[in-house]
């Protein structure tokens, strides 16, 4: 295991009830592994926790091996951090950004130009980030975090602010990044992102976590089992309904289809939204 957290707990300074309530997973090599919830459950605070920016925890978590409290510079060159806000030198240029970065690790580094293109960015653009759009700016975050190559990446709602081609773009990379062997912690709010991402989610609602699985896995236990059915009727097209889990229903379906002149049939699935509603009886917004 990469990542490995046991009872992990964590409360803000003054704050009445813990951020993170005594948290249990673990995360393989290569995979990557989605923290949804809503605003507010803990998602930023367990990356904080994990990539160090918060160093009083309670708990056990162990990574690459070796406990988190006892990593030092050696963690930080194996890791890649976006941040959920856009903390960069705003006088600086993209380019000068990533240049300053890189220059904390003493791992080799990819050339900060290369990773700019790579997240649709100017290669040598001398405006300072400071005149960026908050999606540019983001990008120029995301290109830092893999400035040293890192083997755990660490993904603080990454598309959050970006058109649908760049959050597009973005999940591609990801892909990638993870089909060539990066591990990816990917915290987020956004079903989308991790359905089509993630080998794995958890669900956390107020600091705990209420299910782990895999998309697939979750969707198929919350299935309805029922089947739309369109059927035409002269110049009308008319939707019909099935459970398919009864008897009544399912010859319903079938005298349906055999009646009928039958354009489509779909099963309807739930979304992992959906899922995510019934698990924790709660909504991501919130
Ligand atoms: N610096 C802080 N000081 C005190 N409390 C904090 C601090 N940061 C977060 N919290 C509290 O800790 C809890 C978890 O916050 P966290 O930022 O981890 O949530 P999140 O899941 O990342 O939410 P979002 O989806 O809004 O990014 C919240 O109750 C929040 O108010
Ligand atoms: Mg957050």
């Amino acid at each position: 295991m990469i990542l490995e957290a046991r009872g992990l707990t964590y409360g803000y300074p003054g704050a009445a009830d813990p951020a993170l309530a005594g948290i249990d997973f673990e995360v393989a090599e290569g995979e990557v592994f989605g923290f949804l919830g809503p605003n507010g459950s803990g998602k930023s605070t367990t990356q904080n926790v994990l990539t160090r920016v918060l160093p009083t925890y309670e708990g056990q978590v162990q990574c690459f091996g070796e406990s988190l409290a006892q990593q030092g510079q050696a963690y930080a060159n194996r890791i890649g951090v976006q941040f959920e806000f856009p903390n960069l030198y705003e006088k600086l240029t993209a380019h000068e950004n990533l240049d300053f970065y890189r220059r904390l690790f003493d791992v080799p580094t990819d050339t900060p130009a290369d990773l700019l293109e790579r997240l649709d960015l100017p290669r040598d653009d001398a405006r300072p980030v400071g005149q960026y759009s908050k999606g540019m700016k983001m990008r120029v975050v995301l290109a830092r975090s893999l400035v040293n190559r890192p083997q755990l990446w660490f993904l603080d709602e990454p598309t959050s602010g970006q058109d649908p081609e760049h959050a597009k773009a973005i999940r591609r990379l990801v892909r990638e990044r993870a089909e060539a062997g990066t591990t990816v912690f990917l915290t987020t709010h956004d079903m989308t992102v991790a359905d089509v991402l993630c080998d794995r989610v958890a669900f956390l609602v107020e600091g705990r976590i209420e299910v782990i699985d895999t998309p697939r896995n979750l969707k198929l236990a919350h299935r309805d089992a029922r089947a739309r059915v369109e059927t035409r009727e002269g110049d009308a097209l008319v939707a019909h309904e099935f459970a398919l889990d009864d008897d009544a229903g399912k010859a319903a379906f079938l005298a349906c289809v055999r009646d009928h002149d039958v354009e489509t049939i779909h099963t309807l699935e739930p979304s992992l939204e959906d899922v995510f509603l019934r698990v924790t009886g709660r909504g991501l917004d919130g």
